[in-house]
């Protein structure tokens, strides 16, 4: 039976005078000479333990100070409370001490790679080749903690609301969510292969099929896309779905979670129902389908204030049908022309041609890009129209709509993290709604499913299905927050003519879709009730509620950006045999 009667960080001046047994990892030892103080930690946090020469056996000073770092110890001992000048407010423990009465060294341990301690210089590639003692410090404790509550207030949550958790498999088909597959040889049918699911998206519609009316799950999800600050490989989803229900019911539920999270966990009461932004307005206002709305800054379509400018970027623009947007950035007459000149480039990287400035000085003079080439009072309109005042800076982007509203959205992003517009005590929390069904891509010249193939056309729209695919809305929706896609859902389609509508204007042949869904459509012959559902990221919610940078800090065991894991040294290589049983042939790669 284990002893331990306290945890480290739990010790309190209520204990004062009682007798305990610690066990834990020493932090930091310092010998005073002939009297040794030790911070042991345990996962609750540290505790100081003395050891006095004057009331000790010499053995067991002895052993106290051959103590290092990160050294196993149990410590029986008592509380003592400390004197006021000794006394550590930076410690949850400092009022009190351990005054140790015997110890015993349960493990030793090589000097450390990296300091264990919340304040870290160590590179992070050093904390992910060691992460089980990156693991060890308290800030990482404290996020494993904290994942886990709200982990279980989500599922006591979803259990209250009539949710029943179902695992999928893991060894699965490829899933319509759009990434790239990871694939697993099948070594009884070589040649053929398990997807790795992208989400239990096929699945748990099968569920409703099956009657289930309300599952959930917390899924782990593997996408095979390249890394970045908010996207890792394997992820976490939060995943359910429901029967016989419009977009507001399973939005209920997920805004009563977020609500009851945001309460219990973050101290923090939100409004419901949620604002609603549609995708039309929020591409508008913010030229992003995940805006952030910490900071205003919003977008103007200027193009009939401009009209008739002789600018020839913008007549052309106009007379092609393009959109001419434009942002007005506060108190950034700072901007120097070569800081002006990124931002042009910047720019460029979304796809447009180019990006006209305008800069009104603090003495009311102006900079700009273009202003010689605008006739007549077509640039003081257009600066009437921005409101740019002494101090502000003007942007303009001319292109095709969407292309134009992306890179004004991002250039909006940009300046608003450099201009330090951004609230970061606000959590902005919002639903977009009415997503377009498709989304064109010129690569592969056909429509793509912007959410998955299965999803619900909004009822208005049904008829635009035969005449203008790219208008028609989805009943789809993403939940927001702080600039960061949190979740996304839909109702599905569950009538056969109108799925078949949808393959069709995917560029699927019939034979195509069964090949590929079969075993869904097939399905869906049996009596498919009318259901929805969505889903979360798990990692994403954390990494916003911790103020963190990257999913990277709030995951036991991330990956980095090319997918590997510096702690297994993953993906590795197998064994011959290995790859002869499952009849792999390796190809040597190209130098
Ligand atoms: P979607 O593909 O939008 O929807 O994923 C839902 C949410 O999962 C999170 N997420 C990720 N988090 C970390 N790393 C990744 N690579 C990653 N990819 C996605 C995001 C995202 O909003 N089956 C549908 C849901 C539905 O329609 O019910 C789906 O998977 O927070």
């Amino acid at each position: 039976m284990n002893n331990r009667t306290n945890m480290c960080g739990e010790i309190t001046a209520e204990h004062a005078g009682k007798q305990v047994i610690l066990k834990g990892w020493v932090q930091r030892s310092r010998n005073l000479g002939g009297i040794v103080f030790i911070w042991l930690r345990d996962r609750t946090g540290i505790v100081q333990v003395v050891f006095d020469g004057n009331t000790i056996s010499p053995e067991l000073l002895a052993l106290a100070e051959s103590l290092r770092s990160e050294f196993v110890v149990e410590i029986h001992g008592s509380v003592r409370m400390r004197a006021a000048d000794a006394v550590n407010a930076k410690l949850k423990t400092g009022e009190i001490e351990v005054i140790a009465e015997s110890a015993t060294i349960l493990n030793t341990s090589k000097t450390p790679p990296i300091y264990i301690e919340d304040e870290t210089k160590e590179q992070e590639n050093l904390r992910l080749k060691y992460r089980y003692l990156d693991l060890r410090r308290p800030i990482m404790q404290d996020m494993l903690m904290f994942r886990h509550k709200v982990v279980k207030l989500l599922r006591d949550y979803m259990d209250e609301q009539g949710f029943v958790e179902v695992e999928t498999p893991i060894l699965s088909k490829s899933t319509p969510e759009g990434a790239r597959d990871y694939l697993v040889p099948a070594r009884v049918k070589p040649g053929t292969f398990y997807a790795l699911p992208q989400s239990p998206q096929i699945y748990k519609q099968l569920l409703m099929l099956a009657g289930l009316d309300k599952y959930y799950q917390v899924a782990r999800c593997f996408r095979d896309e390249d890394g970045r600050a908010d996207r890792q490989p394997e992820f976490t989803q939060f995943d359910m779905e429901m029967s016989f229900i419009d977009p507001e019911d399973i939005q209920g539920v997920v805004e009563g979670a977020y609500q009851k999270l945001f309460k219990d966990i973050m101290q923090i009461d939100i409004q419901l129902p949620l604002p609603r932004i549609t995708w039309r307005d929020a591409m508008a206002r913010y030229g992003s389908d995940k805006p952030d709305t910490r900071f205003d800054m919003e977008i103007s379509d200027v193009g009939e204030t401009v009209r008739g400018c002789g600018f020839k970027v913008f007549e052309e623009a106009l007379a092609d049908g393009q959109t001419i947007c434009a942002i007005c950035a506060k108190a950034a007459s700072h901007l120097s022309r070569k800081e002006l000149d990124a931002l042009g480039e910047f720019v460029k990287t979304y796809h447009v041609k180019g990006l006209a400035w305008a800069v009104v000085n603090e003495d009311g003079t102006l900079r700009s890009s273009f202003a010689k080439v605008m006739q007549g009072d077509s640039m003081d309109r257009l600066l009437r129209k921005m409101d740019a005042q002494p101090g502000d800076a003007v942007f303009v982007i001319a292109d095709k709509k969407y292309v134009a509203l992306t890179a004004m959205g991002q250039l909006r992003l940009r300046l608003g993290k450099e201009l330090k517009l951004i609230d970061q005590s606000k959590y902005n929390l919002f639903w977009v709604t009415e997503f377009p069904l498709l989304e064109w891509s010129d690569e592969e010249n056909r429509f793509l499913a912007m959410h998955h193939p299965f999803t619900q056309v909004m009822t208005e729209d049904i008829p635009l299905m035969d005449t203008d695919p790219g208008a028609v809305r989805a009943k789809a929706y993403d939940l927001v927050m702080n600039g960061i896609e949190m979740g996304s859902g839909s109702i599905r389609i569950h009538q056969s003519d109108i799925q078949e509508k949808m393959f069709n204007l995917l560029g699927f042949t019939k034979e195509q879709a069964w090949q590929q869904f079969g075993f869904l459509l097939g399905a869906f012959q049996y009596g498919t009730p009318p259901h929805g559902g969505f889903a979360f990221g798990v990692d994403r919610l954390v990494m916003i509620l911790r103020g963190a940078e990257s999913l990277r800090d709030v995951l036991a065991f991330p990956k980095i950006q090319n997918g590997a894991c510096l702690m297994m040294e993953t993906p590795a290589d197998v064994q011959q045999i290995q790859l002869d049983q499952l009849k792999i042939q390796c190809v040597p790669e190209e130098k």
